[in-house]
């Protein structure tokens, strides 16, 4: 995937030999439109972006990489590429925290840098830091290793827990999603005749309360999942075949998860239009009951919706909202998430309706959720965000969105309040995150859509 490349003009090309005095464990340099290092684990590293003021060919990186060396600070990872912030080159080095000074090494690179910039798992010890975030799809694959719980460990009181052969099952679940890298198909499961017999259960219930609780996008796809993905009573759809068809509709794709995610690495995801989806299937003792998100929560309650392009669009919106925004942020996104994505309601024809995958996925809730017993609200990012909610019992309090165009307009007016040096952009060309923190960058965007407004222009005059 990478290999090798051409550093900055007038240097040699093998790395290694034009870097005397390089700091310990030296890594070759390599190929650097990507930026991605894989396979370590990123709560133990720190990565700084930096294009050197001083900009001299061949001795500018070995100049910076000696700040490294004179502070004892061992780097495990270095890139590098044109930048299109300032003249010149930026590199990137990831910096494996252990012995050294590294608190003096950043300072001292820093005031010989243009541009400087830390992205940090690490950022609470580190006040200059943004939070890390992926910058590359193929970046989800380290969230693999930052999983707050295994998926296989259950709780006293949850129905499978003293039931070894569901525990072993659940293992089963939480590897298959702990090996799986971005880009290989979703493994397929054979699901037992218990399994299916209680999605069965669920499915026969739920599609009783669609036709007259479910918004009017839910309603219009799901008979498209049944028809193309093997929604049916007696069959648990296969993640792969889901994924491929929200693929077709809005880009969103599923990713098997093995644990609980923390909220920024779970709306992360979605800046990228990727759900992390479980695979297990609730304990078949309580068909109707599941303390945590099962498969039968993601298929019948969220995949419906990320098949529409308007609620794919805000889902879209609050994942790129999270990317390097500060701890009390990502709460506030989390609960608006909550009170959108996963219970949220909306109006359709002058009645309320359900959206949200928590409710369409529940029964019970489902039925409650309209009647008049619980309060709504309208939905007000600002006003959402601060609200407290249960998560062991139906909701108090509901709130109503306008409509997915509306909510969406509102959490990008609510995203502009978070305090954060720049802009970010998702560029679906290279499944990537642009960072916009340069006038430089941003006339190119511009360009970029006067470009397509030329088209559109071009094309409305045809009409
Ligand atoms: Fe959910």
């Amino acid at each position: 995937m990478m290999g090798p490349r051409p550093i900055p003009a007038n240097t040699n090309s093998d790395a290694n030999s034009v870097l005397p005095g390089s700091p310990p464990d030296m890594p070759k340099l390599m190929e650097g439109s990507h930026y991605i290092k894989e396979g370590r684990d990123s709560a133990k590293s720190t990565c700084v972006i930096f294009s050197p003021t001083d900009e001299d060919g061949a001795g500018t990186l070995a100049k910076c990489l000696k700040i490294f060396t004179r502070h004892n600070v061992n780097l495990s990872h270095i890139e590098s590429r044109s930048s299109t912030r300032v003249p010149g080159y930026e590199f990137m080095v990831e910096v494996t925290h252990g012995a050294g000074n590294f608190v003096g090494a950043i300072e001292e690179l820093r005031d010989n840098s243009n541009y400087f910039s830390i992205i940090s798992r690490n950022y609470k010890e580190n006040k200059t830091a943004v939070p890390w975030f992926p910058l590359r799809i193929r970046d989800l694959d380290r969230f693999a290793n930052q999983i707050l719980s295994y998926g296989s460990e259950l709780d006293a009181d949850h129905p499978g827990f003293s039931d070894p052969v569901y525990r072993n099952r659940r293992k089963y679940f939480a590897d298959i999603a702990y090996n799986y890298k971005h880009g290989q198909p979703l493994p397929r499961v054979d699901y037992t005749e218990e399994e299916t017999k209680t999605w069965g259960t669920v499915f026969n219930k739920l599609i009783k309360l669609y036709p007259t609780h479910a918004c009017r996008e839910h309603n219009h796809v799901f008979p498209l999942l049944i028809e193309n993905c093997g929604y049916r009573s007696d069959n648990i759809p296969q993640l792969e075949d889901v994924s491929n068809f929200l693929k077709d509709c809005t880009g969103f794709t599923l990713r098997p998860v093995a644990g609980l995610l923390s909220s920024r690495d779970f709306l992360a995801g979605l800046a990228f239009r990727v759900f992390h989806s479980t695979q297990y299937i609730r304990h078949s003792s309580m068909p109707l009951y599941t303390p945590e998100p099962d498969v039968c929560h993601e298929l019948m309650g969220h995949v419906p919706l990320f098949a529409d392009p308007a609620f794919a669009q805000f889902s879209q919106q609050i994942g790129l909202a999270s990317l390097g925004a500060p701890d009390d942020y990502i709460e506030k996104l989390a609960t608006c998430f909550w009170f959108t994505v996963e219970y949220g309601l909306c109006r359709q024809e002058g009645k309320i309706k359900a959206f949200g995958a928590g409710l369409l996925s529940s029964f019970g809730e489902l039925e409650y959720c309209l009647t008049d017993t619980p309060e709504k609200r309208p939905f007000n990012p600002e006003k959402t965000c601060l609200q407290k909610y249960p998560i062991t019992e139906y909701q108090p309090i509901y709130y109503v969105a306008e409509s997915f165009d509306d909510a969406k307009e509102k959490m990008i007016k609510f995203a502009d309040t978070i305090p954060r040096s720049f802009g970010v952009r998702y560029n679906s060309y290279i499944q990537g995150i642009e960072i916009l923190d340069s006038k430089h960058q941003i006339e190119n965007v511009i360009g970029d859509i006067q470009l397509e407004l030329q088209i559109l222009l071009q094309s409305m005059r045809k009409l």
